[in-house]
């Protein structure tokens, strides 16, 4: 069993702190995906996981043991960098069975291992050949393999697949999954992308300027974001998100122009406040072409200008102007638009999310 518990976990560096205490479960063969902007300790926090920084507060338990002071090794952790470094005067083979001819394995059991997880990796063909030899996403490949021999109980992947160009991202990401699926270990995955993230995890962690800021499933920090900071983070395109205050009835923005307070927070705001309206692309439509027409529960319905449009084939985003800014929204089934052009937009309202400007916590809860 592996569970990982993160308890009031602090990183310094001198003076700077840049963990601050934070708290974290990670259930046995859990899929975690720690997210953040750039800077925000992801990589720090999966490295002191790991044993290869020093932890300055707090405690790190691997299946119930304490292990701020074990060494990497003794930890059942396998960690599979953003940069692989195979060993370039090896084969794929010995690349793989290196860290358990390193440990003292016998022969037959490192000829055991290595071959099954060049099975799962669809690496058999390859075992022969260096790695200059190799193709990108194969590489990547036989960097996991070697993490797999090792049979670990915790995986710790950081941005494994940064370094390959998009359609083998979306490859080896299929890969991951069938991989977890397959060696059922728990996994810490730290990415940029949050799509990856979304894809592959089964909680999603968001973290910010060494704060964790909302743990949750891809469900639900996709549609009850806690703050406004999550609401902007998951999601692509982002949700819109524009101030205003709160005058009769209305979400009042910097150049007059208002919607209604969506019904669901009626009871929880009050005139003069400041607050942080958020809508989804797919929540705002040109009339007829959304993904809720006919069915959205509380549409507004506003004539706009089209600012500019993007065909993306199956669908078109198109940028609206409103409120002093463009709006993107979502049109399925599209027809041809141009700049200029004033159209219907549908504004499903029973979607909207409203945040504190003062505190960018969401009002939902
Ligand atoms: N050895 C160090 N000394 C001082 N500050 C450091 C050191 N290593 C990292 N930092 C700082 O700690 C912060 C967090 O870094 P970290 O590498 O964890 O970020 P990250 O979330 O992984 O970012 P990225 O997405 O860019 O990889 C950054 O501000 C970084 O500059
Ligand atoms: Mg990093």
């Amino acid at each position: 069993m592996a569970q990982v518990s993160l308890k009031k976990l602090v990183k310094r560096y001198g003076a700077l702190e840049i963990v601050h205490g934070i708290d974290l479960d990670i259930k046995d063969k859990e899929f975690i995906a720690l997210v953040g902007p750039s800077g925000c300790g992801k990589s720090t926090t999966l490295r002191m996981i790991a044993g290869l920084e020093e932890v300055s507060g707090g405690a790190i338990e691997i299946g119930n043991t304490v292990v701020n002071d074990l060494p990497p090794r003794d930890r059942n952790i396998s960690m599979v960098f953003q940069s692989y470094a195979l060993y370039p005067h090896m084969t794929v083979r010995e690349n793989m069975g290196f860290s358990l001819k390193i440990a003292k394995q016998p022969q037959s059991e490192i000829d055991k291992r290595v071959n099954e997880a060049a099975a799962i990796l669809s690496l058999e063909a390859l075992m022969d050949r260096r790695p200059a030899q190799l193709s990108g996403g194969q590489r990547q490949r036989v960097a996991m393999g070697r993490a797999i021999v090792r049979q670990p109980e915790v995986f710790l992947f950081d941005e494994p697949l940064s370094n390959l160009d998009a359609k083998l991202r979306t490859q080896m990401r299929t890969e991951i999954k069938k991989l977890h699926a397959k060696v059922q270990s728990t996994v810490i995955y730290v990415t940029h992308d949050q799509v990856e993230a979304m894809t592959l995890a089964d909680r999603i962690v968001i973290m910010r300027d060494g704060y964790i800021e909302q743990v949750g499933t891809p469900d639900q920090v996709f549609k009850k974001p806690a703050t406004r900071f999550v609401a902007g983070f998951i999601g692509s395109p982002p949700m819109n998100i524009v101030e205003g205050v709160v005058q009769s009835g209305a979400i009042v923005f910097a150049n007059g122009d208002k919607l209604p307070v969506p019904e669901q927070f009626k009871a929880k705001v009050k005139e003069g406040d400041k607050v942080a309206f958020g809508l989804r692309p797919d929540d705002i439509f040109p009339t007829g072409h959304g993904l809720h027409s006919g069915q959205a529960a509380d549409v507004h319905e506003l004539t706009l200008p089209v600012a500019i449009t993007e065909p993306l084939g199956n669908e078109t985003l198109v940028f609206v102007e409103f409120a002093g800014r463009e709006w993107v929204s979502r049109m399925l089934n599209p027809r041809p638009l141009a700049s200029g052009e004033q159209i219907k937009t549908s504004f499903d309202l029973s979607q909207a999310h409203l945040f504190s400007v003062e505190t960018g916590k969401s009002l939902a809860v």
